[in-house]
């Protein structure tokens, strides 16, 4: 949600900051825009939508010398996406940019405008640049007048500010949103709200923790923690490599995602999987003692592989099992206890209301496990204990092989506590692992698949609505396939367990309300199928997903023969991706970067 970029050095900082963004648009592409201070001379650069118009905007622009930058990529909050709301936001002598929501950014507007101060944008943000500069013209330096701003402000920020009267330095501060510190053997100093904005351009980087404020010039960094003591630079290398970010040939990264389920499987599994045994190196046993429930929390489709997970949580560990929404647990004033295990599941580790979850949790002095994609991410370096899911960079905005991978490891995490509670005899656990090992061929995508997708695509693009339905661990399933549906086609879609429909939504049923039915063959087939009757019977077009032909539908995917119903999972897992991108591609969307969205919702 939004992306930061910031830059000291004497290289081309436009192009470089242009490259941090372009690594971050994922995350935000309302509008975009740069300032420069070359000189002791500002220039300032804004455009509406992709990042490709500013780029456009700052063709002429020349940045190379002694050159100090900022620049952001926006997922707007408060004010549509102009180019006045645009970010940097200014006032007479600074630049800021942000990322998160200022919670009391009224207030301080009141007061700013009776003094006499002029907003030109609806953000929240702009008030900081005002705000500093009130405080440097009551007297303040520059860096105390940047202290006491960040004291008077209130929710979740990242900040990058530049002034005037400090060519040289860039002010920032961290609260609630990610930030990230770089510097590289040529002394250049960098800023960015993700690793991503960094790979390739420094070696050594301090994530930032909550509280952390401080200024950066060519030649000194200096940090302040929470406390407003003098901190220590705990550099630690950047290691992951650009590579793993780029389309390689495919149309989408999207497309290249759900292709490379089928390998990154494989890395999640590397080295976790013996004969009659999960092997965790990460985790220490002592975290279940005396743990009689789960608690899961998250949202969107990490939430979608909670609610999957709790179903093999409770069929092969026999352990009780909640399942939260982050949004709504965080309000609802949830009694916690201390005999339960709190797991946050998330691809970011950055998501506000899940990260809140997290740190209540902490508070109330549950022991915590966030299964997570990103290492070093805030919820990882909260967590008592993590998992990594091993999926690499997911760029489209529609998560897939972070879905994938998490459901991989919460299935290894429900054998790892089956052994400990001894509710699988070894011979049920090494069928299990044995059937685990065949989910990377079964993710691996079929092109007869893909084609006859593609094919049936044309058939969906418009009708009343979609009803995904499942039951048991497909409902989950039923409900990610309409989440992917609904992101990036702008259908409506709903899922829905199968045998719920009747109770209401069978009312809709007619030939333009499509179903998409998932019927494993291994998991209450003749139940689903009575279902399915029922919709057929009212007329509804359906489209079977399964292994064996079904008369009543209007449209079948094929799935291989499959001995075990997870593996009937992973493969439809694979064909509703397919068929919202199909459809998706085929309305002319941005199958990357569909309107309205973001990747990495950091706002609550
Ligand atoms: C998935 O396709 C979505 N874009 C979204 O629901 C996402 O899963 C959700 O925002 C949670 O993100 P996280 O996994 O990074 O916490």
């Amino acid at each position: 949600m939004c992306g930061i970029v910031g830059y000291i050095g004497s290289k081309d900082a436009k192009e470089i900051l242009l490259d941090g963004l372009k690594e971050l648009e994922y995350r935000g592409y309302d509008s975009a825009g740069i300032s420069l201070l070359c000189d002791g001379k500002f220039s300032y650069f804004k455009a509406v939508g992709k990042l490709e118009n500013l780029v456009q905007k700052m063709q002429k622009c020349s940045s190379n010398g002694s050159v100090v930058g900022i620049g952001h990529t926006r997922w707007a909050t408060h004010g549509k996406p102009t180019e006045i709301n645009a970010h940097p936001h200014q006032a007479s002598r600074s630049f800021v940019v942000h990322n998160g929501i200022i919670e009391n950014y009224q207030a301080i507007k009141k007061e700013l405008q009776s003094s006499g101060v002029v907003f030109a944008s609806q953000t929240d943000t702009e008030v900081i640049v005002h705000l500093f500069e009130s405080f440097v013209k009551d007297g303040l330096s520059d860096y105390e007048a940047f202290e006491k701003c960040i004291d008077t402000l209130e929710g979740a920020y990242a900040i990058l500010l530049m002034t005037k009267s400090s060519p040289d330095t860039i002010y920032f501060a961290k609260h609630g949103s990610p930030m990230i510190l770089g510097i590289n053997e040529d002394n250049e100093k960098f800023f960015g709200s993700s690793d991503a904005a960094l790979i390739g351009k420094c070696s050594q980087v301090i994530y930032l923790e909550d509280g952390d404020y401080g200024c950066v010039t060519s030649d000194s960094i200096t940090l302040y923690n929470k406390e407003h003591t003098r901190a220590e630079l705990a550099f630690v290398p950047l290691t992951v490599t650009k590579l793993s970010a780029q389309k390689d040939g495919f149309r989408y990264f999207m497309e290249k995602e759900i292709y490379e389920q089928s390998e990154v499987i494989s890395d999640t599994l590397l080295g976790r999987l013996s004969d009659d045994m999960i092997v965790f190196d990460e985790l220490d046993e002592a975290l279940f003692d005396g743990i009689d429930e789960i608690k899961l929390c998250a949202c969107g489709t990490s939430y979608h592989s909670a609610l999957a997970a709790s179903y093999l949580f409770e069929r092969l560990s026999k352990i009780r099992v909640s399942v939260e929404i982050a949004s709504e647990f965080r309000y609802r004033e949830p009694l916690m206890s201390q005999n339960t295990l709190f797991i946050v599941i998330s691809q970011s580790g950055e998501t506000a209301d899940t990260l809140e979850t997290l740190k209540m949790a902490k508070k109330a002095a549950l022991r915590s496990l966030v299964i997570c994609n990103v290492d070093n991410s805030s919820m990882v370096r909260l967590a008592d204990a993590s998992i990594l899911t091993r999926a690499g960079i997911e760029k489209g905005v529609a998560s897939t092989k972070a879905f994938a991978t998490q459901m991989m490891v919460l299935w290894m995490l429900s054998i790892y506590v089956a052994k400990i509670r001894q509710s699988l005899t070894s011979k049920q656990i090494s069928d299990e692992i044995n059937t685990m090992r065949e989910v990377s061929r079964v993710t691996l995508v079929k092109e007869g698949m893909h084609e006859r997708i593609t094919r049936l695509s044309k058939r969906y693009l418009h009708g009343h609505g979609f009803f995904f339905i499942g039951r048991d661990i497909f409902y989950p399933l039923a409900l990610e396939g309409a989440l992917k549906l609904k992101e990036i086609s702008y259908l409506h879609a709903e899922g829905y367990p199968s045998g719920e429909m009747k109770h209401g939504p069978i009312a809709l049923a007619d030939p333009e309300l499509f179903t998409i039915a998932l019927m494993p063959q291994h998991m209450l087939y003749e139940k689903t199928k009575s279902n399915i009757e029922e919709l057929s019977a009212r007329d509804s077009t359906i489209c079977v997903i399964s292994s064996i032909e079904f008369d009543k539908a209007d449209d079948f995917i094929a799935l291989e023969s499959h001995g075990h119903y997870m593996l009937e999972f992973f493969e439809m897992m694979i064909a509703l991706q397919l068929l919202s991108m199909q459809i998706a591609i085929r309305l002319d969307n941005d199958v990357d970067m569909p309107r309205n969205l973001a990747k990495s919702v950091t706002v609550e």
